[in-house]
C-alpha cells in the first residue's frame, strides 16, 4: 500500500470513530471508491452521481468519490464494503466471484450480448433483480447497473485468430468464467489487480489483456501494448452496491434522494458509455503507439467458436437455467455461430 493511500485510510478511519462523531454530528458521508480514472465512464457517473446527492441534500448527506484504487484496489474493495469502511462501490460484474455469488458472472461468458440492448434486457429486466437480491445476505444492496462497454484483446504482437494466442500470458479480472475464455483459447490466465496491470504489461509480467477502449486508453495501456484486436468478444459493465446495515439506518427521504440521484446517474453512465469507448479508441489510434486490428467476419466467428464452448463449460458454476434465461432474453443461439 502506497503512503497516500495509507495516509488516506487513516483519516478515513479517524473521521469514522465514535469520538469524532461526538465532536461533529456533521452530514452522513458516504464513501464511494472505484479502480478506475475519472474521465471514464464510471469514474464520470459516479463524480455526477456525488454531485447530484451534494446539491441536494442540505449538508445531512454528502458522497466523496475516491478514484483509482486511491483507496482499495480488487481484492481489498469487496472486504472493505462489507466491513462498513466505505458505504459505496462499482465493481465490475466479473468481481463477484470471491464473495460467493458467482451467478454474476454470466455477464462474462464470451459472446452472449450482441449489443447494449440484449444487455440491457438482462440488467433492466427480472434476471437483474434476481441477482441483485443474492448480494443481501452478503450485507450488500444493489442499487444500478452501469454500462462500460465491449472488450478487445490486446498485446505485443498481431492477434487475428485463436492460434496467435497461444502460450501468451493475459492478465483477466477474478473470473473463473474469465480464466475459461483465456484457457479455451491456450492462453495462461493471471488474475491481478486493475492498479498493477500498466506495470505487468510493461515489464513482461504478462503479454497482454482485455479491456473496453476506455479503461485502456486511461490506464495508458496503448504505451505497453503493440497491436489491439477490435474483438468485442465480451462485455464488461457495474454493480454500484451500497452496505445494506448502512442502507438500512438511512431515513426514507435519504434513501429516496440517493434512489433518485442514482437513476439519473444510472442513465447518464449508460448514455455516454458508447460514445467514451468510440472516443477513447480514436484516441488510441492517434497516439499511433498501437496499431488497431480489425477482424474480418470470417475471423471473429472463429474467435467466436472458440470461446463459446465456454458457456457449457461453466454451466456447473453459473447454472445452466441461469444462462438458458439469458438466452431467452436476448435471443443468443449457441448453436447458431
Ligand atoms: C478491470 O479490472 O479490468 C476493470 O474491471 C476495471 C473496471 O472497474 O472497469
Amino acid at each position: 500500500m502506497n503512503i497516500r493511500r495509507s495516509v488516506l485510510i487513516g483519516l478515513l478511519c479517524l473521521a469514522a470513530s465514535p469520538l469524532a462523531f461526538a465532536a461533529d454530528a456533521g452530514p452522513v458521508v458516504i464513501k464511494f471508491s472505484h479502480v478506475v480514472a475519472r474521465d471514464t465512464p464510471k469514474g464520470k457517473a459516479a463524480d455526477m452521481f456525488a454531485k447530484l446527492v451534494n446539491e441536494r441534500a442540505g449538508g445531512k448527506l454528502r458522497v466523496e468519490v475516491y478514484p483509482n484504487s486511491q483507496l482499495y484496489k480488487d481484492g481489498e474493495e469487496m472486504n472493505a464494503i462489507q466491513m462498513g469502511s466505505v458505504q459505496m462501490l462499482a465493481p465490475s460484474l466479473a468481481k463477484f466471484g470471491p464473495l460467493g455469488v458467482k451467478e454474476f458472472e454470466l455477464f462474462d461468458l464470451p459472446f452472449i450480448f450482441d449489443d447494449y440492448s440484449a444487455l440491457h434486457r438482462v440488467t433492466n429486466g427480472p434476471l437483474g433483480a434476481t441477482l441483485f437480491k443474492k448480494l443481501e445476505p452478503k450485507g450488500i444492496v444493489g442499487l444500478a447497473y452501469w454500462d462500460n462497454g465491449f472488450k478487445d484483446f490486446s498485446a505485443n504482437k498481431a492477434l487475428r485468430t485463436p492460434a496467435d494466442f497461444k502460450g501468451l500470458k493475459m492478465r483477466i479480472q477474478s473470473s473463473k468464467v474469465l480464466d475459461a475464455q483465456m484457457r479455451a483459447l491456450g492462453v495462461i490466465p493471471q488474475v491481478m489487480a486493475f492498479s498493477e496491470v500498466y506495470q505487468a504489461l510493461q515489464t513482461g509480467v504478462v503479454d497482454g489483456t482485455e479491456n473496453p477502449p476506455s479503461n485502456f486508453y486511461t490506464q495508458k495501456m496503448h504505451e505497453v501494448q503493440k497491436f489491439v484486436l477490435q474483438s468485442h468478444h465480451g462485455y464488461l459493465g457495474y454493480a454500484v452496491i451500497i452496505n445494506k446495515q448502512f442502507w438500512d439506518g438511512l431515513t426514507p427521504d435519504q434513501r429516496k434522494l440517493l434512489t433518485t440521484a442514482m437513476d439519473e446517474a444510472t442513465r447518464y453512465a449508460n448514455a455516454i458509455a458508447q460514445k467514451e469507448n468510440a472516443d477513447a479508441m480514436e484516441a488510441v489510434k492517434a497516439s499511433g503507439k498501437t496499431q488497431i486490428i480489425v477482424p474480418t467476419p470470417a475471423q471473429r466467428n472463429e474467435l467466436k467458436k472458440a470461446l463459446v464452448k465456454v458457456h457449457k463449460e461453466m454451466e456447473s458454476r453459473i447454472g445452466a437455467d441461469l444462462i438458458k434465461s439469458v438466452y431467452k432474453e436476448t435471443g443468443f443461439d449457441p448453436n447458431k455461430l
